[in-house]
């Protein structure tokens, strides 16, 4: 039974090395995030091996930076959470040999904690520790107690999934209800700025200049995936894709991004904006670089440019709405929650909570820190496992396709 209530949560899937102090899955006590970006900016995109490489170059720091921060040892903690999949093999495998390690040393349990349902419980404790209760409750499964069923859209740079998400008995069950065929949104957004010249990742660089565009201005449109391309119930064989089968899943939730990023290179090559997107890349000409700053960019980026940027934002945010808010009725889920690495996006946050409050839905998004990586997610998701004594085999290992039930 719990002690002090304190998990110790490590997250190493991708290209942040993480952990944090939370208690009882409803107050964040430390969170330390060592972000990748820097490495993998010149080759826009996540280089695994050097994933890999500096995950083992953080992962004790950072380890120590969340005790240190959170004023406890190891001997506080009740339990240590890790990320076992979905994800980078090697990166996963840093955060689990070192989670693995310690629970050893210290004798504590090992708790084992899927990626996506971390993102989910991202927002479970924001929404804890906005309803904790005074003298040191500290919200104890107070947002369980919200009681209804969710629909969650987990969208980020390696998933684009909706799952109907349960309080089941303590502990949390999972449906999914779509996915993407093929691209993440997030991986859309990180291609498009690439082929647009401008920097890693891209998400936040679109959002930034969209604001600048008009959003109408590229009338982009998303066909009905097929199903019939992907009967055989395997799941799809990309990055993005690889973590269950489609086959079961109505069409009409599925998405597919990968599309877009071509009509996007189409456009730009139809209209001449392939120099201008060359002149971007090489902003600085000794040392070549896209843009640092808003005013950098927008210096270098033609109107047109920024109508694309605007209507390709728009195209995409649409679309995730679409299928959320049919997904959500369809299942009769009366709260949506919009997670993950993309949810940090300015417009799909102001369109997602209007068209929730139209329909008379609650709408709920975790705080910006906790929309990208990060390991407070990850110790908030292992509170009702560990009530429930779920905990990991001695010979747990990394998952990089597991899937989320
Ligand atoms: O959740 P996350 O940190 O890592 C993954 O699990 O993938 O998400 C990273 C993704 C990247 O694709 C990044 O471009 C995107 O989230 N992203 C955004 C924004 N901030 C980050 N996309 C759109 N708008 C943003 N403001
Ligand atoms: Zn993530």
């Amino acid at each position: 039974m719990p002690g002090s209530g304190l998990i110790l949560g490590i997250e190493s899937s991708c290209d942040e090395t993480a952990a944090a102090v939370v208690e009882r899955g409803a107050r964040t006590v430390s969170s330390v995030v060592a972000s990748q970006i820097a490495t993998h900016a010149r080759y826009g995109g996540v280089v695994p091996e050097l994933a890999s490489r500096e995950h083992l170059r953080a992962i004790a720091p950072v380890v120590c930076a969340a005790l240190a921060e959170a004023r406890i040892g190891l001997g506080d903690l009740d339990a240590i959470a890790v990320t076992s999949g979905p994800g980078l093999a090697g990166a996963l495998l840093v955060g689990i040999t070192y989670a693995k390690a310690l629970a050893f040393a210290s004798r504590l349990p090992l708790i084992a904690v899927n990626h996506l349902e971390g993102h989910i419980h991202a927002v479970l404790l924001n929404e804890r520790e906005s309803d904790a209760a005074p003298e040191g409750r500290a919200g104890e499964d107070r947002a369980d107690a919200h009681g209804d069923s969710a629909l969650a859209l987990v969208v980020s740079g390696g998933h684009t999934h909706l799952y109907l998400a349960r309080p089941l008995g303590g502990a949390w069950s999972y449906t999914l209800a779509g996915r993407t065929v093929d691209d993440a949104a997030g991986e859309a957004f990180d291609k498009v700025a690439k082929l647009l010249g401008l920097g890693y990742p891209g998400g936040p660089w679109i959002d930034t200049l969209a604001r600048f565009g008009n959003p109408r201005a590229v009338p982009f449109s998303f066909a009905q995936v097929k199903p019939k391309a992907h009967l055989g119930g395997k799941p799809p064989r990309t990055k993005a894709a690889a973590t269950a089968p489609i086959a079961p899943l109505d069409p009409r939730l599925l998405f597919s991004f990968s599309g877009i990023k071509t009509a996007v290179l189409r456009h730009v090559e139809r209209n001449g904006l392939r120099d201008e997107a060359l002149r971007r890349m090489s902003a600085a000409p000794v040392h070549p670089r896209p843009p640092q700053t808003r005013d950098e960019a927008l210096r270098l980026c033609s109107q047109q440019t920024l109508d694309l940027i605007a209507s390709f934002q728009h195209a995409v945010v649409g679309d995730l709405m679409k299928k959320t808010f049919a997904a959500a009725e369809s299942l009769g889920a009366r709260r949506v929650l919009v997670t993950g690495g993309v949810a940090a996006n300015r417009e799909l946050r102001e369109r997602f909570a209007q068209e929730a409050s139209t329909r008379g839905l609650r709408m709920l998004f975790p705080t910006l820190a906790l929309s990208t990586d990060n390991a407070a997610m990850i110790a908030a998701a292992a509170w009702p496992r560990f009530l429930q004594h779920m905990f990991a085999p001695s010979d747990l290992s990394a998952e990089p396709s597991l899937a989320l039930r």
